[in-house]
């Protein structure tokens, strides 16, 4: 079967760095015999709305329905339209209408990438986070009464359904089952927020019989906080609420490293929909049009969409040419956020290169 894929490279340095993710995924599908069609795009970006007044052309869903994929860099240029028209007229449409769920983030401490952690080396931290991405603490249900006078009072509420906290617990569950640790972690705070965190805590308690042979624990979002930075090796899936996951999936790569390496899934695990892979990081107007962002990000995100079509080998092999061209830690190789003198296309190339050695 042939895979389509959506490639929206977006503003600043998505449009950098997505020729390189695109070459080292095209690399390992080639190596791997994987059968891949990619059609780019150039709305969801500052550059279309400047032409068209929006960020999107009006049948946008009818035609991104068609992929299996979308491969997105970054969009935003906060001179040119202000980031809530930017964000919320692209990616967050796209995370909305295509139901993504689940928003997943690796933590992994690659070889070469100073950890900010003292005496942690690369194994002693590679988990997941599982972020609750549609409902929870991000409603829109609320307002604020009295406005402007002493009683001014301001209420919004969090939502939890039956349906949105099991499925994204199945796929943490799933997940967890799936690793050698088969270890799950739920954040919650059911001693401050007496409602809607118990609520979650039983419905994991619900699911865990399902799951017999994956160890379970529930730690409170503070000291679970505390635990990333202390014992990151303790983890292995972690799943949170909107909020929980928000926060914990900033923390946990940043434990791990630059900014620019991390990648983000944002998945609807049911296939109705297709999922979207993009790096953590954002359209950097600061350092763009150098030509030096780190590709990382964007190609790991590349990674993790191959693994998410099931192609586990092709996915292993990638992230180990990440991890080759890392280690080697070649001063002109490596882009300067990491220390070396070398830039997207050095990088980027280097590891497209070592896919292609198979
Ligand atoms: P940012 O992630 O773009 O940049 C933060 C800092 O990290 C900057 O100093 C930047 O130079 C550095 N950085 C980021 N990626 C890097 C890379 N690959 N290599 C080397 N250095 C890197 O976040 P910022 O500055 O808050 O936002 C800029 C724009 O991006 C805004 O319009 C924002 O809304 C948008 N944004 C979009 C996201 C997305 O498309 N998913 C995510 C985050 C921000
Ligand atoms: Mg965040």
């Amino acid at each position: 079967k042939t895979l389509r894929i959506a490639v929206i490279p977006g503003d600043g340095i998505g449009t950098e760095v997505m020729p390189y993710g695109l070459a080292c995924v095209k690399a390992a599908a080639k190596i791997y015999d994987i059968s891949l069609e990619f059609e780019e795009f150039d709305f969801a970006s500052c550059a279309y709305y400047q032409k068209h007044g929006k960020m999107l052309p009006d049948d946008w869903k009818e035609t991104l329905s068609k992929f299996d994929a979308l491969y997105f860099g970054a969009v935003g240029l906060p001179e040119v339209v202000p980031d809530h028209v930017s964000l919320w007229g692209s990616l967050l449409q796209f995370r909305r209408e295509f139901d993504q769920y689940i928003n997943l983030r690796p933590c992994r401490l690659m070889p070469g990438v100073r950890c900010p952690l003292a005496n942690r080396k690369p194994g002693d931290i590679d988990f997941w986070i599982v972020r609750e991405n549609t409902e929870g603490e991000y409603s829109s249900i609320g307002g604020t009464m009295f406005p402007g006078t002493e009683r001014e009072t301001v209420i919004q509420e969090t939502v939890m359904t039956r349906i949105g906290v099991d499925r994204v617990l199945k796929y943490a569950f799933d997940l967890a089952q799936s690793r050698p640790k088969k270890h799950l972690t739920s954040a919650t705070k059911s001693n401050g927020i007496s409602i809607t965190m118990p609520y979650w805590d039983s419905r994991v308690e619900a699911m865990s019989p399902s799951y017999s042979d994956v160890k379970v624990d529930k730690f409170h979002i503070d000291i679970l906080t505390a635990h990333f930075v202390q014992r990151p090796q303790h983890f292995d899936v972690v799943v949170g609420s909107n909020l929980f996951g928000d926060i914990l999936s900033d923390l946990g790569p940043a434990c791990t490293g630059t900014i620019g390496i991390a990648p983000s899934g944002n998945i609807n695990p049911t296939g109705k929909f297709p999922s979207l892979f993009e790096p953590v990081h954002g359209s950097a107007p600061d350092i763009m049009g150098k030509g030096i962002a780190n590709p990382v990000g964007m190609i790991w995100a590349g990674q993790m969409m191959l693994e998410h079509f099931g192609y586990k080998e092709a996915a292993a092999h990638m992230l180990k040419s990440v991890e080759n061209v890392l280690a080697r830690g070649e001063d002109s190789v490596v882009t300067a956020d990491m220390g070396g003198h070398g830039n997207t296309k050095s990088f980027g190339d280097a590891v497209e290169q070592e896919i292609l050695k198979g």
